[in-house]
């Protein structure tokens, strides 16, 4: 009993001292936010993780135009807001400030998914070239999964022309993934119960169990921990078994003749290897893991987002409806087209506009100094530091946005209207303002080599749906407020609970 009580003290003076030393290390590098004490720091980490918004934008207002350390629960982050700040965080060379890395630490994938999650990245170049040069040929068949997905999932609840109440959250990250995934593995397996229960469920699980191994199960224990995690939940052997039909009879397809190959994320993963030399069907399926883990929560979140504004603000549904309805026909979804997409610059503004109040949290962009850093101004970053951008300190700056706390969905579209050039070619700034364009001061989709390379596909499918939406259904919140954001540490979600009402137009 004594000997126990001696080692359990051992343990705790070294968790204290190990704790002490962290702290100081982290207050000798740049000013921080909150107590200025080594211990009382560790209370900011605890309210800076329930009030990371307000604290990253007040810390933000205090060292104006410095980079400063930000506590979250014992792990500082140096935070960066002033636009050369993040200019040089997004085109630090990937071997000094290292996304992969931060990714890596903070997620602990490669104990929770398996070391091939992330040791090969095939897929990035994959959704850059293949998926970004098909995005012509892949919209009708996302519309059409859309149009599957709607009637099956909201049309059936709805009773006649009456209103009903519909809970969005579950019921769009349901519409979202079967029409993604009718782009990642074809039809029919995005309908799959199993199949869309996995890729819902996936990157909740990681997103959540990731910081807890993290934190709470010391460096050692880590891969016995997250053996036991991959034993329970067996993300990737069930992403296998049910991709292997689909594998073996498109390796006879491919074997045959590549053009039969359906236009899909598997078929184009498959096609970017050798043919001497395939990708077995494990790496295959923690590849098409790894492109929902990035594609599919981003996507949903943001979308109920948008919608929670649209049910909260109706006079916005009849100004993006009446955009719409002079692009599209409701009844013949074959003739829906980008190009006609691209002429929706209100839709384009009201998401654009969406993502810049609720992107993903109020911190992002994590990268890991594997070497040190200096700023142009001198700012030196040891290596271990983490760094990463204020991105709602930018997206609700003042200075950057007029009232830029208020949801003004018409926002980038007026911005568009600027003078054209003189040949009657588009301001050069509009792209700039499009959803797709971003800037020190739009960070939403990311910047510099890690800018997220499948925001043209989420743009075009989230354009599409809300499209289909106020062509389609009248919409207004239950309660007719929008309701509050849940916050996971830096993390923003939509309300979990919110309830739309949905009710059927008469065309
Ligand atoms: C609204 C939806 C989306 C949002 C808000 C979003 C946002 C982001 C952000 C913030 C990053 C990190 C950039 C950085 O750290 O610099 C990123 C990276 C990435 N995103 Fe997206 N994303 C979305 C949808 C998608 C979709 C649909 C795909 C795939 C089809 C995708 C694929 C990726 C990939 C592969 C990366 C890593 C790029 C790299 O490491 O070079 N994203 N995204």
């Amino acid at each position: 009993m004594f000997k126990l009580g001696l080692l359990l003290s051992l343990l705790i003076l070294l968790l204290l001292i190990k704790l002490k030393n962290r702290a100081e290390r982290a207050k000798r590098c740049l000013p921080a936010n909150g107590f200025p004490g080594v211990w009382t720091s560790y209370l900011n980490s605890v309210s800076n993780c329930f009030y990371s918004k307000s604290a990253t934008k007040d810390a933000c207002l205090r060292f104006p135009g410095s980079l400063f350390t930000f506590s979250l629960l014992g792990q500082w982050v140096v935070l960066a807001k002033a636009k050369e700040h993040v200019r040089e965080l997004c085109n630090a060379p990937e071997d000094i400030l290292s996304m992969e890395s931060a990714a890596e630490e903070l997620l602990q994938l490669r104990h929770l998914v398996g070391p091939l999650f992330s040791d090969e990245l095939y897929h990035i170049p994959v959704i850059r070239t293949k998926l970004n040069f098909n995005l012509e040929g892949i919209l009708p068949p996302l519309v059409d999964e859309m149009h599957n997905a709607c009637s099956d999932i909201i049309d059936t609840q709805i009773n006649g022309g009456d209103w009903t109440s519909i809970m969005v959250s579950p019921i769009f990250s349901r519409i979202i993934c079967q029409a993604t995934s009718r782009i990642l593995v074809g039809d029919p397996l995005c309908r799959d119960e199993e199949y869309c229960e996995l890729a819902r469920q996936f990157t909740d699980d990681v997103l959540l169990m990731g910081p807890v191994l993290k934190f709470l199960v010391p460096k050692l224990l880590r891969p016995w921990a997250g053996l036991a995690y991959r034993s329970i939940f067996k993300h990737q052997e069930r992403m296998e078994k049910l991709l292997t039909p689909l594998i073996e009879s498109r390796r006879n397809l491919r074997r045959n003749s590549v053009s039969d190959m359906p236009n899909d994320m598997l078929s184009w993963l498959m096609e970017d290897s050798p043919l001497d030399k395939e990708h077995s069907t494990r790496s295959l399926s923690m590849r098409m893991l790894n492109v929902i883990f990035v594609a599919l929560h981003t996507t949903t979140k943001t979308f109920i987002h948008a919608l929670y504004y649209l049910a909260s603000q109706p006079q916005y549904i009849s100004i993006l409806r009446e955009e719409v309805e002079q692009q599209f026909d409701p009844d013949d979804l074959t003739t829906w087209t980008r190009e006609a997409l691209g002429r929706c610059v209100k839709l384009d503004s009201f998401l654009k506009e969406t993502l810049r109040l609720k992107g993903l949290g109020a911190i992002w962009m994590p990268r890991l100094a594997v070497s040190d850093f200096t700023f142009s101004d001198g700012t030196h970053i040891p290596s271990g530091y983490y760094v990463a951008t204020a991105a709602t300190a930018v997206h609700e700056d003042n200075n950057l946005y007029e009232s830029a706390h208020e949801f003004d969905g018409l926002r980038f579209a007026s911005m568009r209207k600027g003078p054209k050039t003189l040949d009657g070619l588009e301001n050069e700034k509009d792209w700039q303002y499009r959803m797709t364009g971003n800037s020190e001061s739009y960070l939403a989709f990311g910047g510099g080599r890690h800018l997220c390379p499948g925001r043209f596909f989420a743009s075009m499918e989230m354009k599409c749906l809300l499209a289909y939406l106020v062509l389609r259904y009248d919409l207004k919140m239950k309660d007719g407020v929008r309701p509050s954001d849940e916050w996971f540490g830096p993390t923003l979600n939509p309300a979990r609970n919110g309830e739309v009402l949905f009710c059927r137009r008469k065309v």
